[in-house]
């Protein structure tokens, strides 16, 4: 049985601007003449060029503070959005923060790797995203060794401490909603590392049970990111006792949506972008958000989501990773 959360008593820091807008996709609407689309613009949260990450750093970077850490490690592919949240929400607050990169230095700098430069956050790279952790760990003890304090911020975030943010956002959507005098009735969203998905699913369980969050996998394998997602739930309810019953939860991830794989783009999701960049004046990034949205329509369009309901979908971010796919939007 749920009990009272007090979520406003968990350590956190302002690092967001919040309430994040929500805001009415009224051409798109009516292009598919189906339900009305409200988009949560979560890629304004604020720091650097916002993003989802941001919501989870406030209790993460709260977390390093109070365990009296003065540097920060993480880590992520090359281009990862995660990164470069992480390390201007760090910059922010003082303090040092080290990336643990896999995959190729970009020839072309530009997107978030370029970011990273500005920054001038120092980069260890491996070739291949399983060596990151054994490279994260092997900072954490040289850094310890030299006096330093390390705090390690895990992949995207996405832990039961970062899923707060989400916890948060789904509590914000409510009262938004009231104030609006609506309902939604879906919040959809794109799913990387699980995170976003466990915190939102947690914020249904305590503020909004009919609300159906609706989860898109950019390429991820569903399986992993369901065994994450109820990992994090689980760990949620170790820490926080909630009251959370995981056998009522259903944890689902839509894979349909991913064309050729993870980063790779589709030609729905170019369409996608385009489209709704041109009937709205957003962009949505190729790896993430275009795919979710290339699910959204399709749901509308095969009518799994009907015109009698009120969708939200939430833009995650990931802005500067559409400069990474200018071959293909040329
Ligand atoms: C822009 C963007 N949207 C969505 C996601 C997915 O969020 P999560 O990692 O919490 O599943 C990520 C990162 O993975 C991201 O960078």
């Amino acid at each position: 049985m749920i009990v009272a959360f007090k979520l406003d008593k968990i350590p956190k820091i302002n690092l967001c601007l919040l309430p994040t807008p929500i805001v009415p996709l009224d051409q798109l609407s009516d292009y598919l003449g189906g339900p009305r689309i409200y988009m949560k613009r979560d890629d304004l949260t604020g720091v650097a060029f916002g993003g989802n990450k941001n919501r989870k750093l406030e209790y993460l970077l709260a977390d390093a503070l109070q365990l009296g850490a003065d540097v920060i490690i993480t880590e992520g592919a090359v281009n990862s959005n995660h990164c470069l949240q992480t390390a201007a929400c760090a910059a922010k607050l003082g303090l040092d923060c080290e990336l643990v990169l896999s995959g190729e230095e970009p020839e072309n700098i530009t997107g978030n790797f370029m970011l990273f430069k500005i920054l001038g956050v120092p980069i260890y790279r491996v070739d291949d995203s399983s060596e990151r952790r054994r490279l994260m760990k092997k900072r954490e003890k040289e850094l310890i060794s030299s006096g330093k304090k390390p705090y390690i911020v895990p992949t995207g975030g996405s832990n039961a401490i970062g899923a707060l943010g989400y916890v948060n956002c789904v509590l914000e959507v409510v009262n938004q909603a009231q104030q609006m005098n609506m309902e939604f009735t879906h919040f959809v969203h794109a799913a990387g590392s699980s995170g976003t998905q466990a915190g939102m699913l947690i914020g249904r369980e305590l503020y909004s049970p009919k609300l159906s969050i609706v989860t898109i996998s950019g390429g991820i394998s569903g399986e992993f990111l369901t065994i994450e997602t109820k990992q994090i739930i689980r760990d949620f309810e170790a820490q926080f006792n909630v009251g959370l019953d995981l056998d009522q939860i259903s944890v689902e991830v839509e894979t349909r949506y991913a064309g050729p794989g993870y980063e790779i783009p589709s030609k729905e999701m170019v369409e996608t972008v385009k489209l709704v960049a041109q009937l709205e004046g957003v962009f949505l990034d190729p790896v993430y958000n275009g795919k979710a949205m290339v699910g959204l329509i399709d749901m509308i369009r095969s009518e799994k989501i009907s015109k009698k309901n009120s969708v939200l979908f939430l833009h995650s971010g990931g802005g500067p990773s559409i400069f990474n796919y200018s071959h293909i939007f040329s």
